[in-house]
This record gives structure tokens, sequence and C-alpha cells, in this order.
């Protein structure tokens, strides 16, 4: 079987590695050439824990191939899935208009069956558009008789676990229309699900909505528990309390119910906006997710109104280390992160910022430039700082020497986004603690 995967980001990239993994013969297409041309030399262009050694071995077995150039190599395959990137336009709307330019290129090109297969989160609707378009431009070139299938196959891996996700998939999810593209995709899927075979099929616009209407439930779990956390600070309750509380009845479950200072990342914040978006597109307004939003958008704000008011608003002139940069542990993706949020804030406010992140400090100096100081390890960020805040759970902040940062920091305060830490242990070596629901 041989695939061309057509976005070589988190996604197709990584889609692109397991597929060869299972010995199918994949083609990644960007438009980056630096990247395609990194990849062939074994560098790989996102961090994403057991890739790399996926990519390389097989690029070097001859099954994983990168290329700048889709036409050259469409009529060589069985099936092009697009992976590309569906960002938000202001209005909250998903920007179609690389899926749509990758259509028109195999519109222009194909001229043998093919399976054309959407990976990319996109509104309910679009592989439809795909499909016309498509039909539209093969009868303009003459080509009446040739026939083709379109399917969605909405991804669901994590960053930071995408390999693993990838490989052991709770489900796959697949639209179709055709028997034919049933076929093609169930024997591409086969060797994942060996042992408990989970492709769950359904009509097109289904699959396209169980993608947005998953990472909206997940919003919504975290947008809810962070409610509860803030209601548990003022009533003096504590949210890790409530949260295995809640978390052990098995009709409500553990997964997504930690408290934060809000979810950020590549896909839940645009996914809403698009989901609330689409929703008004059919005049029907989409309340509770709405609200996940706004509940969102204030808890990036919690971690700044903590220390302003500690500090009873007198921030300025004040240093603050910041750990951890990325929108979640195990990945370099900052986009929408909280961290930046903080940042920003504690920038206006005058305060001077020292962060550290295992991974993440490229990326964010992409947007914050040399706004703050980039520290080489989390001591470094600490050195002579008013406070320390962690936006992001690295298992390697989980256990700092405490009696070092005692003696390093010039105010001993701790601001914990992801209630890491334990208020007594850090209460022995003096410091002042606040986490997130806790009093
Ligand atoms: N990142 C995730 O965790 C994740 C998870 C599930 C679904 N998704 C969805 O998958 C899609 C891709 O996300 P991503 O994070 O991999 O994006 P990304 O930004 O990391 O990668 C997209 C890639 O597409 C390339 N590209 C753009 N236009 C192209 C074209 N015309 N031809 C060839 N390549 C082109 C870009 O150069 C880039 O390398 C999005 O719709 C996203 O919502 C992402």
């Amino acid at each position: 079987m041989k695939i061309a995967v057509v976005g070589t980001g988190y996604v197709g990239l990584v889609s692109g590695a397991c597929f060869a993994e299972m010995g199918v013969e994949v083609t990644c297409v960007d438009i980056d050439r630096e990247k395609i041309e990194g990849l062939k030399k074994g560098v790989i262009p996102i961090y994403e824990p057991g890739l790399k050694n996926l990519v390389v071995r097989n690029h070097e077995a001859n099954r994983l191939h990168f290329t700048t150039d889709l036409p050259s190599v469409l009529n060589d395959m069985d099936m092009v899935f697009i992976a590309v990137g569906t960002p938000s336009e202001d209005d909250g709307t998903a920007d179609l208009s690389q899926v749509m330019t990758v259509a028109q290129t195999i519109a222009d090109h194909m001229t043998t069956p093919l399976l054309i297969v959407t990976k990319s989160t996109v509104p309910v609707g679009t592989s439809f558009k795909v499909r016309d378009l498509i039909r539209k431009r093969l009868d303009e070139r003459g080509m009446n008789d040739l026939t083709f299938d379109v399917a969605s196959n909405p991804e669901f891996l994590k960053e930071g676990a995408a390999v693993s996700d990838f490989m052991s998939p709770d489900r796959v999810v697949v639209g179709v229309e055709t028997e034919h593209a049933k076929e093609l995709m169930t024997r591409l899927y086969r060797p994942f699900l060996l042992n408990n075979f989970r492709v769950i099929f359904m009509d097109i616009l289904s699959a396209e909505m169980t993608k947005y209407a998953s990472n909206a439930m997940l919003a919504t779990r975290i947008s809810f528990m962070n409610d509860v956390a803030n209601l548990c600070e003022r009533v003096g309750a504590d949210v890790n309390m409530v949260r295995r509380g809640m978390g052990s009845d098995s009709r409500i479950g553990r997964s997504f119910l930690y408290p934060g200072c809000g979810y950020g990342g590549s896909c839940f914040p645009k996914d809403i906006r698009a989901l609330i978006k689409t929703a008004e597109d059919y005049g029907y307004e989409m309340r509770v997710i709405k609200a996940v939003e706004e509940v969102n958008d204030r808890q990036k704000e919690v971690l700044f109104d903590k220390l302003s008011n500690y500090f009873e608003g007198k921030l300025q002139g004040k240093t603050v280390a910041v750990w951890g940069l990325s929108f979640k542990p195990e990945t370099d993706d900052v986009r929408e992160a909280p961290s930046l949020t903080l940042i920003r804030a504690l920038l206006k406010a005058g305060v001077a910022v020292r962060a550290y992140d295992p991974a993440a400090m490229e990326e964010a100096r992409r947007s914050l430039g040399d706004t703050i100081y980039y520290a080489t390890d989390i001591y470094d960020a600490a050195n002579g700082t008013d406070a320390l805040i962690v936006p992001t759970e690295w298992k390697e902040f989980r256990l700092p020497n405490w009696s070092i940062l005692s003696k390093i920091m010039n105010t001993r305060l701790v601001i914990d986004g992801r209630n890491i830490y334990n208020r007594d242990e850090l209460a022995s070596h003096g410091f002042d603690y606040s986490g997130i629901g806790q009093k």
C-alpha cells in the first residue's frame, strides 16, 4: 500500500512515520523546503518523544520518503491524507485555505483513482467541499470517468504522547461514503488494532463532528474544574480532594479533571472557536462551549492575579521565575500557552522574567524575542527572583531542591499553576505557597 501524507507537522509527520512503521510505503509532503531537507537528514522539526527513532529507521528502510513535490508522487498512490494546518481566522472560523490548496493540487494533477482522506481538523462539510472541488476540476479537465473517493479520518493524538497515541489508539474514527473507501481504510488501520479492532465507521459529516465534539468535551471538563477550583478557593475547600472524590465515580472518571491555569495549544482554543462559529453559521448558539472559552480566558489570568494580590499590586521592578513555557509537558509547542499570557502580563506590569523550559525555549523566543531572560536551568531561572511561577508541569520541576531555592530567591513565594507541590513541604523551607483551588 502506498500513501502520501500532505503536511508534515505534528499530525502529518507522526501519522506518516507510524504508518511506515507498519510496513506502508509513505511519502510525506510539505511546502516547507527546509523542513523536508532536514527530515531527509534525520533532523526532526518538532520535539515529540520517540519520533526521531521512528523517522530515521523508516527513512533508512526506504519506507518513509520526503518531498515538496506532490504532483510528482500523486499518481503512484492509493491514498492521500491531508494533514495541513487549519488555524483560526479573526472571527473564529477555521481557515481552510491550506486544505483547499492541497485539494486543488490533487484536482489539477491526479490521473489515477485515489482515496483522499482529510485528517486535519475541519468544520463539518469540509470533506464534501474537497470532493466537489476535485470533481468539478476533473470534469473541466475532461476526466469525467476518473473516479475517486473522499473520507474523513480525524486525528485524536495528543502532543507529547503522539507516537504512542497513534500506535495504540483508543479508537479510530472514519467517515466514508463508499464500500471501497471503507475497505481501504480498514486495510490501512488493521495493523494498529490487531488485538482489539476499533475502527468506528460512520458517515463523513458525523466523523467531522466527532472530532470537534470530543475536543469540546475535554475542554469543558477542564473549564468546569477551573470554575470549581476558583470557588473552592473562596469557600475554603481543597479542589485536589474534590477532584479525587468526583473522579472515583465511574460515571465521571478521572481524566481531564485537573484544574490549572487554563488550556492552550494548537487545538482546543481554535477548535472551540470553530465550533462556536459553525453553530452560529447554522443559526444556533452553543452556550456551554461559549462559557468554556470564557472561563478559560479568565483562568489564564489567574497566576498573574495571585502574584499581584500577594504584592498588593506593587509589581513594578520585581523579578519572577517562570518554569515551563510549552502549553503542556513533553512538547515544544507554545501556541496559545498560558505561560505566554502570564509573561505578557508580567512584562506589562514592569516585572522582569527569567524563564526556563526543557524543550520550548526556542519556540518561546519566536513569540517573546529578547523581552525575557532565557535561563539555562531551573536554578538559573530562580536566581534572585521575588517569586517562582509554574505554568507547565514538566517532570523535572516536580522535586526541586527547595533548600537551594530558598537561598537563591529574594522572596520565598511559589505560585503553582498545576498543583504539583505540597504546601506543607514548601512551608517547611519557609516558602509561601499558592496553588489552584486551595485555600
Ligand atoms: N497538533 C495536534 O496535536 C493535533 C491533534 C489532532 C488534530 N490536529 C489537527 O491536524 C491539523 C494539522 O495540525 P498540526 O499541528 O500537525 O499542524 P502544523 O502546523 O504542525 O503542520 C502543518 C504543516 O502543513 C504544511 N503545509 C501547509 N500548507 C501546505 C501545502 N499546501 N502543502 C503541503 N504542506 C503544507 C506546513 O508547512 C506545516 O508543516 C490541524 O487541522 C490540527 O487541528 C492537530
